[in-house]
């Protein structure tokens, strides 16, 4: 098998299809672990932990902790950020050796008869087939017109999360998860932070509910968040110094850094693919099946490069289920309506299935209930109160909840806590099913089970 791109797909297909006895290739033009491990996930994660770190010691006093008043040694920050990338790409990269995964350096293209080239890197210019092919090139970050990366002004996550200093003002276009997370982790690092949003909300996607949380939260802090906006373009300073943003019915702002975070495309450029029964869509999507099979027999593309979440866990388990294809086990296809959403701003938002609005949609008579972490004791105890649970689940005719169709959570740590809520979504669980669990106690995901348990007709604390 030859496998092209060595990210969170590509290499979840090597190492999976590698561990089982397959005969692996795996093409790679950069550092292995693509966009999730260089320039996307871990990363950005490890950034909005340093501002966990820095809102952390600049409220020690509450605990009766005196620490001096927190700044931040931008430099350190950007060396913790790349020893843990370098750790994570040495580890990615032995595992493949272990495994004995042919890993060749340089651009792969894929032509008739599964004929793969290889050129432009470390192994030269190369010729490789195989029964198998993957196709896992990912994806590369939207920019929009008048707002171009321009190496003094305007970013995409790439320039970002290695930037050389925070600036004193920013403004992030798009309020996804992207443009959600640089928004906070920036805003708590002491920067003053617009977020333009041209829909009427941010996270759009997540529960109304939660969102809410999220704004409440940003509005606290003192990140402005506009939506409903446009933008139309950005003026520099003659000085060079800043820039003038102009959205919204003439409306602007004077800032020194501009993080673009409108969405990512597919990266199919390098691919050739002529020749070949390889369909693009017009929004340069490859085109798949539910078992991520390409229209030309024997070649599967899995990860950002096809039509699915852009989330490196759905691409782990697309670069499974196309290995499980190819060995010929019938694979379930996923269900990437239950697919676990995890966003790192803080608040952190993790949600797995309907929300409210998409289950009444969908035709459900719901019941729902939502729990705030503010009468939680661990979350007070950490300090950390902003926050809900709501479960949403199918509505029985007592008026009790049946199925559980969905969990959103807006709060502490909460990306650690959906687990218990993806599985009941996915394993179809009753709230009778899940009230019947112990939780923990003190955890903060006891208020899952409080919200759940409430959903019986019956409640303890809440
Ligand atoms: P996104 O599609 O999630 O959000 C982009 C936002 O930009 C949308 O709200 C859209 O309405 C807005 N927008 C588009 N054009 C605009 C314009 N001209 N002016 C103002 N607003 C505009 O894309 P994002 O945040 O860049 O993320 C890309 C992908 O990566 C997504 O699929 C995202 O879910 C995924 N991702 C997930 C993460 C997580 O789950 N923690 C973290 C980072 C990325």
């Amino acid at each position: 098998m030859i496998v092209i791109g060595g990210g969170p797909g590509g290499y979840a297909a090597a190492l999976y299809g590698a561990g089982i006895g397959l005969d692996v290739g795996l093409v790679e033009k950069g550092p292995m672990g693509g966009t999730c491990l260089h320039v996307g996930c871990i990363p950005a994660k490890e950034l909005l932990e340093t501002a966990h770190v820095f809102r952390t010691v600049r409220d020690a006093a509450e605990f009766g902790v005196n620490a001096s008043q927190p700044t931040v040694d931008w430099a350190v920050t950007m060396t913790r950020k790349q020893t843990i990338i370098d750790q994570l790409a040495g580890g990615v990269t032995s595992l493949l050796k272990g495994r004995k995964v042919t890993v060749y350096d340089g651009a792969g293209s894929l032509g008739a008869n599964h004929e793969v080239q290889i050129t432009g890197g470390e192994s030269g210019d190369v010729t490789a087939t195989a029964p198998a092919v993957i196709l896992a090139t990912g994806s590369l970050p939207h920019t929009i017109p008048g707002f171009e990366v321009d190496g003094r002004f305007v970013m995409t996550s790439d320039e970002v999360l290695s930037m050389d200093a925070l600036p004193a003002r920013a403004a992030v276009i798009g309020g996804g998860a992207i443009g959600c997370e640089f928004a906070s982790m920036m805003g708590d690092l002491g920067v003053e932070v617009t977020v333009l949003e041209a829909l009427p909300q941010i996270l759009t996607g997540c529960d109304t509910d939660a969102t809410k949380v999220v704004e409440r939260s940003f509005k606290k802090r003192g990140i402005s968040v506009r939506t409903g906006v446009m933008v139309a373009g950005h003026t520099p300073d003659p000085s060079g110094q800043h820039t003038t943003v102009a959205f919204g019915d003439g409306e602007s702002i004077d800032v020194e850094a501009v993080v673009v975070s409108v969405g990512r495309r597919p990266f199919a450029d390098l691919l050739g693919l002529a020749g070949t029964g390889v369909a693009v869509d017009d929004r340069g999507f490859v085109a798949v099946d539910e078992r991520c099979r390409t229209g030309e027999p024997g070649v599967w593309a899995v990860g950002d490069l096809i039509n699915t979440p852009q989330l490196a866990h759905v691409a782990f388990a697309e670069g499974m289920l196309a290995i499980r294809d190819i060995l010929g086990e019938q694979p379930t296809p996923l269900d990437h309506h239950g697919t676990p959403w995890c966003i790192y701003c803080h608040p952190e938002v993790a949600f797995a299935g309907h929300t409210e609005e998409s289950a009444k949609d969908a035709g459900f008579d719901v019941v729902t209930s939502a729990h705030r972490f503010i009468s939680n004791g661990r979350a007070k105890i950490v300090g950390d109160t902003d926050g809900i649970v709501k479960v949403i689940a199918e509505r029985r005719p007592d008026g009790t909840g049946g199925r559980i169709l969905g969990v959103h959570m807006v709060g502490p740590w909460v990306t650690e806590q959906l687990g218990q809520g993806y599985l009941a979504v996915n394993w179809e669980a009753t709230i009778d099913d899940v009230a019947a669990f112990i939780q923990p106690h003190p955890t903060m995901s006891e208020l899952f089970g409080e919200t759940v348990l409430s959903l019986t007709g019956r409640s303890l604390h809440g």
